[in-house]
């Protein structure tokens, strides 16, 4: 069976990886695309300023760009992937919801409410049947499911594997992230090159919540957070994709470098179409992951680790995935395939 699907905020950097990764797909097919009122009415061709390295899909460039409104979106459309900038997302993904469309979001509007699941599907499948909760509370006959935020997919498989053999206790992160990740016109080359900006508004807070949310036990009713306490340093470089981060994991049980390596090196990924096999490249040398040089592990979808040392109260490491493939449109997808999975399409 192949799912129609429809993309909010097509033209975007997240959007157009989408559409990048969708052609072709084995479950799904895109048969709407939208974005803001300057792009509606336009080809995708004419309205989108591409910027992935393959083509756009010929038939994708012909398509004419829809308003964000669940009434530009046909009926037979029974998944939704927004990638909208998070106020609009705020203010349009529960239209279509109520409409009656699953969407499966990267906006950052609703991570964090009780009754949103947010799941990364190597780590908590399970957390998706949160939507049978949303539906009660809200009445919805649609439903919406997120991914986290890219900084916290990355860092997040690699804690899974810690906390599942040794136990987290406390996080600190500091981030190297790319410029991709701000969006097309997120941050001016004025501003970044030959510089790195210290700050990234609200990302410390996502990183320092959403981890929590994604390692908390789900019951049937609710998430409790994991009781880890977390706090994250974020910081924009010029790379252009590959968001690489500095870890400093404390645990309950004793660890050693190797053994933190190990737990990490048997990951594996789900039975899921965009699942990598082996979903956690463990590097031995120690300059490794680089962006440039390890960004495309497993195709975009893996998280690559290394430069393991212990520490007084546990390790430190250091890991990379793509922002906007393993941590945007790739990462709504597989939430996608798990919506299919799991009898919510
Ligand atoms: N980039 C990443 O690595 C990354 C990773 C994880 C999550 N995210 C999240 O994903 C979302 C999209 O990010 P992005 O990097 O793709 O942003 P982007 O490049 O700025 O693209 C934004 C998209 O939203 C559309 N849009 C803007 N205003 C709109 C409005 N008022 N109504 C309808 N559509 C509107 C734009 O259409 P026009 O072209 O017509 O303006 C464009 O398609 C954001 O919430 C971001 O935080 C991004």
């Amino acid at each position: 069976m192949t799912v129609r699907v429809g993309l909010l905020g097509a033209t975007g950097a997240v959007g157009q990886r989408l559409i990048q990764l969708l052609d072709p797909h084995p479950e799904f097919e895109i048969a709407a695309l939208t974005a803001s009122e300057e792009s509606a009415g336009k080809s995708y061709r004419e309205a989108a300023k591409w910027r992935v390295e393959a083509p756009i899909p010929e038939e994708v460039a012909q398509m004419e760009v829809g308003a964000t409104t669940p009434e530009d979106v046909p009926d037979d459309v029974s998944l939704i992937f927004s990638s909208l900038p998070s106020g609009v997302g705020a203010e349009v993904e529960p239209d279509f919801c109520e409409a009656g469309y699953v969407v499966s979001s990267n906006s950052s509007n609703g991570r964090m409410d009780p009754d949103v699941p947010l799941t990364i599907p190597e780590v908590n499948p399970e957390h998706v049947d949160l939507i049978e909760v949303q539906r009660d509370e809200r009445g919805w006959d649609g439903a919406l499911l997120k991914n986290p935020n890219c900084s916290t997919i990355t860092m997040v498989p690699p804690l899974e594997a810690l906390d599942r053999a040794f136990g987290l206790t406390d996080v600190r992160v500091s981030t190297l992230q790319a410029v991709s990740g701000a969006g097309y016109s997120g941050v001016s080359s004025m501003e970044i090159i030959d510089n790195a900006i210290p700050h990234i508004g609200g990302e410390e807070q996502k990183m320092e919540t959403e981890s929590r949310k994604l390692l908390g036990e789900f019951d049937g009713a609710e998430v409790r957070l994991h009781d880890m306490d977390v706090a994250a340093s974020c910081n924009r470089i010029p790379t252009l994709d590959g968001h690489l981060e500095n870890v400093w994991a404390d645990t309950a049980e004793d660890v050693t470098a190797d053994a933190a390596a190990d737990a990490m090196d048997e990951v594996t990924g789900v039975d899921l179409p965009s699942s990598p096999e082996h979903l956690i490249k463990v590097f031995e040398e120690p300059d490794r992951p680089q962006p440039r040089l390890d960004r495309n592990t497993e195709g975009g979808m893996g998280v690559a680790v290394g430069g393991f040392r212990e520490t007084t109260d546990g390790v430190q490491f250091n890991c990379l995935a793509h922002n906007t493939m393993r941590g945007a449109a790739g990462a709504s997808i597989l939430n996608g395939e798990l919506l299919l999975q799991n009898g919510y399409l």
